[in-house]
């Protein structure tokens, strides 16, 4: 039984023992390198930020899972674009987050964690992004596995011919409806 309590979330540091993180699936292995090799680098050079999972009663800096987020837009078709006023239905492409990476350890999975990483996520645009720079959707280039996932947490698929029999389908999370709801 792991408790959850034990664990936080927040920004890479340059030492953080990175290497650790098992997903135990090779088709997770990016998501591994990623971690190791590049995430510090996009941090410090403010191309994606990387929030880390931390035990907080261990020593060690062992990540346990991370979620890293960049700037972004969606085009949506007209069946799914904000239809508030005739000033936003007439835009295509919308201003974003994108969820880059998100990736909890075998070991901690289903237990609660990866809807933590999007429900703080989803918190942190409205109150560190939201009241500055406009921002609507949240979106994610999700792996055909983890499209439940999102479903749970209010994400939906861009409904595109296309997308539906994409690898990496684009699903996205509208922050003004769900506000307002
Ligand atoms: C996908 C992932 C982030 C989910 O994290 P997690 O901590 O295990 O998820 P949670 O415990 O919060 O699960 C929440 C719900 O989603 C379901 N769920 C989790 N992973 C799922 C998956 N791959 N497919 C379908 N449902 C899934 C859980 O069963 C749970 O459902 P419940 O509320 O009915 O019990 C994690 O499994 C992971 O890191 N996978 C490998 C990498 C990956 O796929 N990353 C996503 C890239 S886009």
């Amino acid at each position: 039984m792991v408790d959850t309590e034990n664990f936080t979330l927040r920004q890479i540091l340059s030492n953080d023992d990175t290497t650790k993180l098992s997903l135990g699936n090779e088709a997770y292995t990016p998501l591994k390198i990623f971690l190791k090799k590049s995430a510090f680098d996009f941090h410090q050079y403010e191309i994606a930020k990387t929030y880390v999972l931390i035990n907080q009663t261990s020593s060690s800096s062992r990540v346990w899972g991370y979620i890293t987020l960049m700037s972004s837009e969606i085009v949506l078709n007209e069946g799914q674009r904000p239809q508030e006023s005739s000033a936003t239905s007439r835009y295509e492409a919308f201003p974003a987050v994108k969820i880059a990476r998100l990736a909890i350890d075998k070991a901690l999975q289903g237990n609660g964690f990866g809807t933590r990483f999007l429900d703080w996520c989803i918190n942190h645009v409205r109150l560190a992004i939201m009241p500055h720079v406009g921002c609507r959707f949240i979106v994610v280039d999700a792996k055909r596995d983890s499209v439940a996932f999102y479903e749970k947490s209010g994400f939906v698929l861009l409904d595109t011919e296309s997308n539906r029999t994409d690898d990496h389908p684009l699903m996205f999370f509208d922050l003004y409806k769900s506000n307002i709801l």
